[in-house]
């Protein structure tokens, strides 16, 4: 049998490659229902075309749910950021290029964004009455569009591979909406976990994509409010200073 190496370990799952495939393995409380749906968003995604790697299987695995998927062999774009950051802007244009790529596709089976967002908004405990309204307010001023949406493209989620070729993977927060909510997601990451390169970032993707600075703005107490219902540590206060500015914009 193939050798067991760990790649990322969190409280809810364990993602672990054996051989030619990885492993994604959630704790039995995590539901099964929520494995399942990563599993479906993947699996429609696969359908566009795009170069991801295929789900092999989802079952059940040390009391909880498993998924199998393709190994792809290469350095994410956070290794690369990471052992060569005088290279940082060629990086972030590849992020760029490829986030445009794949919101040039279309995958209408997918939950629209600007619903999923509501549902979450309408649900999130954190928040007052009053910023939930004005959350909501500038949530229906929004146009919906139709573009594929990663949901949470990050550097540690693109792989590109010895021959320059590329592959993305963590497709449970896909949905069919607007690249300007999709590159909010991304700088609101950046802020959060390279916050040195958050607005090098967000100028490329506004240069590449010919979208306005102040577009994207839009978005950003929306998805920072999509984020809060995550409820990571570490993020509250910055979630919180973003989804405020709803309130005065
Ligand atoms: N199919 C794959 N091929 C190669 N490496 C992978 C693959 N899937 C995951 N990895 C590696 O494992 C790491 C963690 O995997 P993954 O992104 O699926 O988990 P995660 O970021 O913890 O998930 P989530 O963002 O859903 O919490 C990735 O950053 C990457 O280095
Ligand atoms: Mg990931």
């Amino acid at each position: 049998m193939a050798e067991r190496i760990i790649l990322e370990e969190k409280a809810n799952k364990v993602v672990f490659r054996e051989g030619d495939v990885i492993v994604k393995e959630y704790v039995p409380s995590h539901p099964k229902e929520g494995v399942f749906n990563e599993a479906h968003i993947h699996a429609c995604v696969e359908d566009s075309g795009l170069p991801i790697p295929k789900i092999l299987s989802v079952g059940p695995k040390n009391g909880g749910w498993a998924l199998t998927i393709e190994y792809v062999e290469g350095k994410t774009l956070e290794q690369l950021l990471t052992e060569d950051p005088e290279h940082a802007q060629e990086y972030l244009e590849r992020l760029v290029d490829i986030q445009l790529e794949i919101g040039s596709c279309h995958v209408p089976k997918l939950r629209n964004t600007l619903s999923k967002m509501e549902e979450v908004i309408k649900s999130l405990a954190e928040i007052d009455e009053p910023t939930r309204y004005e959350l909501l307010q500038r949530l229906h001023g929004m146009v919906r569009h139709t573009k594929l949406c990663h949901g949470d493209l990050v550097p540690s989620n693109v792989i590109i591979r010895e021959d320059g070729s590329w592959s993305v993977i963590d497709w449970a927060h896909a949905t069919s909406g607007n690249a300007g909510a999709d590159a909010a997601i991304t700088y609101l990451k950046f802020s959060l976990e390279h916050p040195e390169l958050a607005d090098a970032y967000l100028q490329t993707f506004c240069d590449k994509a010919g979208m306005a600075l102040s577009y994207v703005q839009k978005w950003m107490p929306l998805v920072a409010a999509a984020q809060l219902a995550r409820h990571k540590e570490g993020e509250k206060a910055l979630l919180e200073q973003w989804i405020s500015v709803v309130e005065y914009q």
